[in-house]
């Protein structure tokens, strides 16, 4: 089972809601992979304090000979393993992307579920993954707007990325995160997502400064501070995906 995880703008948290469903899931027992997908600007090493380790998904790019359980490790607080990117420019430079999905071919088999934390946007670089993959997790941000300014940025944003998983046949739904709305806004807007698109919305993460903190420290908050507003959230998410995907 394979979850893409995308969102339209930067910063919205994507590699968060990686980190943190991979934990949720870890923590209940699956056999849980995170692979950094974001080839040009990795950072889901940062989350599992996985970001100076030797062999990375950049490794494998380069060296096809290579065994990819060597960049694979286990977060100790977690159990999630993880396929951290290699933040080192001459390890960017000259890598063939679209080998990522010969990576995951070869990986993909030994786990209960992969999370891949894709770049921004249209993931064109890693589009091949999207052939091995079954879920597609769309991560919004919303900004505090009036409902009508949502509907023209945000949907149309949600409307891209869905066209784009659906042309791989995967299932989608939505996160959305960072919300400082209130209770009420959330439902309309959630309705507007449901009713307009026609694509779940698989919960919503408020915005909390716990979240930043658990990244510096290296554990993703629902494992960090399970009883925090965003890891009660995160969990919640993580219930129904988990019956999403296995119920
Ligand atoms: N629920 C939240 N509450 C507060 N801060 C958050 C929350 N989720 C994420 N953040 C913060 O927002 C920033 C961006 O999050 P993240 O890196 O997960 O986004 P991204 O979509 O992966 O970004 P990028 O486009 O850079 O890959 C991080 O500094 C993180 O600490
Ligand atoms: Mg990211």
């Amino acid at each position: 089972m394979a979850v893409i995880v995308v969102t339209g703008r930067g910063g919205a948290g994507k590699t968060t809601t990686t980190a943190n469903l991979s934990t949720y899931l870890a923590m209940k027992e699956y056999r849980v992979l995170a692979v950094d997908g974001d080839l040009y600007l990795p950072n889901l090493g940062f989350h599992f304090a996985l970001d100076t380790v030797k062999y990375t998904v950049h490794t494998l790019l380069k060296n096809p000979d290579i065994d990819p359980e060597w960049a694979i490790y286990k977060h100790k607080e977690t159990g999630v393993y993880v396929m951290p990117g290699s933040t080192q420019l001459q390890d960017v430079l000259g890598i063939s992307p679209k080998r990522l999905v010969d990576i995951l071919e070869k990986v993909k088999y030994k786990f209960g579920v992969v999370f891949v934390d894709s770049p921004t946007g249209v993931p064109f670089d890693t589009l091949p993954t999207f052939q091995v993959a079954n879920y597609q997790l769309i991560v919004v941000e919303i900004e505090r707007s009036p409902i009508y300014s949502f509907e023209t940025m945000v949907k149309n944003e949600i409307e891209k990325l869905k066209a784009l998983g659906e042309r791989y046949n995967l299932n989608i739904g939505v996160v959305l995160n960072k919300v400082r709305e209130s209770a009420d806004v959330v439902d309309k807007i959630i309705e507007a997502i449901e009713d307009d698109l026609n694509v779940p919305v698989l919960g919503w993460v408020p915005f909390d400064y716990n979240v930043p903190e658990s990244i510096n420290v290296g554990v993703p908050i629902v494992r960090y501070m399970s009883k925090s507003d965003a890891a009660i959230a995160f969990k919640e998410v993580g219930e129904v995906l988990e019956d999403w995907m296995f119920g």
